[in-house]
């Protein structure tokens, strides 16, 4: 018998077989009690569905699992959670019309025969002692995804669980949530519980975790990886397997290209009916990537909608190559040659039940699409797997529904997608989001190309180095206003300051 008491959990020699794929592949994995253990690997390495199979969601093909050094069978969430390990998802499941503290005592087992009050006052105690602050009597919708994640980690803390798996909690969040996710986790740690925080983010992994495990088509290439012990290409090379092709830089601009997105003193509501953005005038030029940087909520989203036609435009003009398309539909805006990533990837971005040949040329063939006409298949599929290749895109076919792909392989064919379209101007939300180190660099390149080649993007992103990295220039977005601009050269620091407290 080997001594492994200080491992809360260890799983052995895990296989996990899809249709069509081997998504693990003989993977030990082990945990101590009292770390945060980060899990990292490219789109598709198997990191969710690893931990899908120690939360009870799948069931393993082989290998075994074993908590507090005896072997368990975990067959539903249920199951987890009365060994003490609870799960956060990436898509939080959270009923949008209740409160915070009626959705808790959803997931509290006989919450409702416990009573509000007593719920109540357990839900303050954990708030107060891991410095999660929430309302508990707001409503699911009216919260941002930050504040729905707190919501959620509350909610599986309420199980007293040992574990908590968040995967890629960082992604929906800003750099200013982040750390304050960070430092409730080290309070979690510090009173005893264990962490698996699934990230893209390397600097996270370095900074904030205490062992790092890497995943690279579905085998653990590194195990328990001090993270003092590794630099950030050390972990790329672990990842990747090979080093970053892509070094941003900006220099390729021509100043004074000639305007191609002109927006003047646009208003746009919100879905509550408050004014999300007020009176933002801008100009996107020819062979310009604008970034536009600001904490989430600020009205970027509203924005974007506007813009590309998905919104109300209240009052304002927005003109594309010198045409008005003020409250144009999207069809027209995006055959003046508009391209969108969007924020929400389910609710803009794929109909996750089609396939992703269908995914893919939904925007050239739409209209044929809808009218049934005849659509060459043998023409798509080519094309469909020609990106395929190009994104490294990773599916079983390019028949499978899009539920079946990864996150971030769904990220890419979006990106995949808007780009093959050639675009004049690609205006992005968050595009990296749930991206790889090499698909952010790779589409970093992808964007730089496409300004090479006189196309412009408009940039929304709330990863600052992401739109310092890229942008030829800046703005500040602040409760709805463009509150700063800056050129080439600003530093984060300058820019994160006007996020935060707007024009100096
Ligand atoms: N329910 C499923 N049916 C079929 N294949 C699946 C299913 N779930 C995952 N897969 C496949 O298993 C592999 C691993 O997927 P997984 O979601 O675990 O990746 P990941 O490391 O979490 O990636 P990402 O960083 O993009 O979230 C992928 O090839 C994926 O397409
Ligand atoms: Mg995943």
């Amino acid at each position: 018998m080997t001594n492994n008491s200080n491992y809360l959990v260890e799983m052995r020699g895990i296989v996990k077989r899809f249709p069509t794929v081997v998504a693990l592949n003989n993977v030990d994995f082990r945990v101590r009690q009292g770390e945060i253990h980060a899990l990292l690997g490219e789109n598709g390495a198997g990191k969710t569905t690893l931990m899908r199979i120690l939360y009870g969601m799948y069931k393993p093909d082989a290998g075994e699992i074993i908590v507090e050094g005896r072997r368990v069978i975990i067959g539903s969430p249920r199951d987890a959670l009365k060994m003490g390990i609870g799960m956060v998802h990436q898509h939080f499941m959270l009923v949008d019309k209740l409160t915070v503290l009626e959705n808790i005592a959803l997931f509290v087992e006989e919450g409702f025969r416990i009573g509000f009050d007593r719920i109540r006052s357990r839900v303050e105690e954990l708030s107060k002692t891991y410095g999660l602050k929430i309302d508990l009597d707001a409503k699911i919708w009216q919260l941002s995804a930050g504040e729905q994640q707190k919501v959620e980690i509350v909610k599986t803390l309420y199980r007293n669980v040992k574990l908590l798996i968040l995967d890629e909690p960082t992604s929906v969040l800003t750099p200013v949530e982040s750390e304050e996710l960070f430092k409730s986790l080290r309070k979690m740690v510090e009173t005893g519980k264990s962490i698996i925080l699934i990230t893209h983010r390397l600097n996270e992994a370095l900074m904030a975790s205490d062992s790092i495990t890497v995943l690279r088509k579905g085998r653990v290439v590194a195990a328990e990886v001090k993270p003092r012990e590794a630099s950030r290409l050390d972990l790329v090379n672990m990842i990747v397997g090979r080093p970053l092709e892509f070094r941003p830089s900006v220099d390729s601009f021509k100043k004074n290209g000639k305007p191609v997105l002109e927006v003047e003193n646009l208003r746009v509501l919100d879905d509550r009916g408050l004014v999300a953005v007020k009176d933002v005038s801008f100009i996107l030029r020819e062979g310009e990537i604008l970034g536009v940087a600001g904490v989430a909520g600020n009205g970027q989203r509203e924005l974007v909608e506007a813009l590309t036609g998905l919104r109300k435009v209240e009052k304002g003009i927005v003109k594309i190559m010198g045409v008005n398309v003020t409250n144009a539909s999207p069809k027209n805006i995006i055959r003046l040659g508009v391209a969108h990533i969007p924020e929400d990837r389910f609710r803009y971005g794929v109909a996750p039940d089609l396939s992703v040949a269908e995914n893919m040329v939904m925007k050239l063939y739409g209209e044929k699409f809808s009218r049934k006409i005849f659509i060459d298949s043998e023409a798509i599929r080519k094309e469909t797997e020609k990106l395929v290749q190009e994104f490294e895109i990773v599916t079983p076919s390019v028949n499978a529904p899009v539920s079946l792909l990864s996150g971030g392989n769904i990220q890419k064919l979006i990106v995949a997608r808007e780009l093959s379209i050639n675009p004049k101007i690609l205006i992005a939300s968050n595009p990296t989001s749930g991206l790889d180190v090499a698909s952010t660099n790779y589409v970093h390149w992808v964007f730089h190309r496409l300004r090479e080649a006189g196309g412009s993007v408009l940039l929304v992103s709330e990863d600052l180095d992401e739109v310092l990295a890229l942008s030829n220039r800046i703005l500040v977005m602040k409760e709805g206003k463009i509150v700063r601009e800056f050129g080439e050269g600003a530093s984060i620091s300058e820019v994160g300051l006007a996020m935060t407290v707007g024009a100096a």
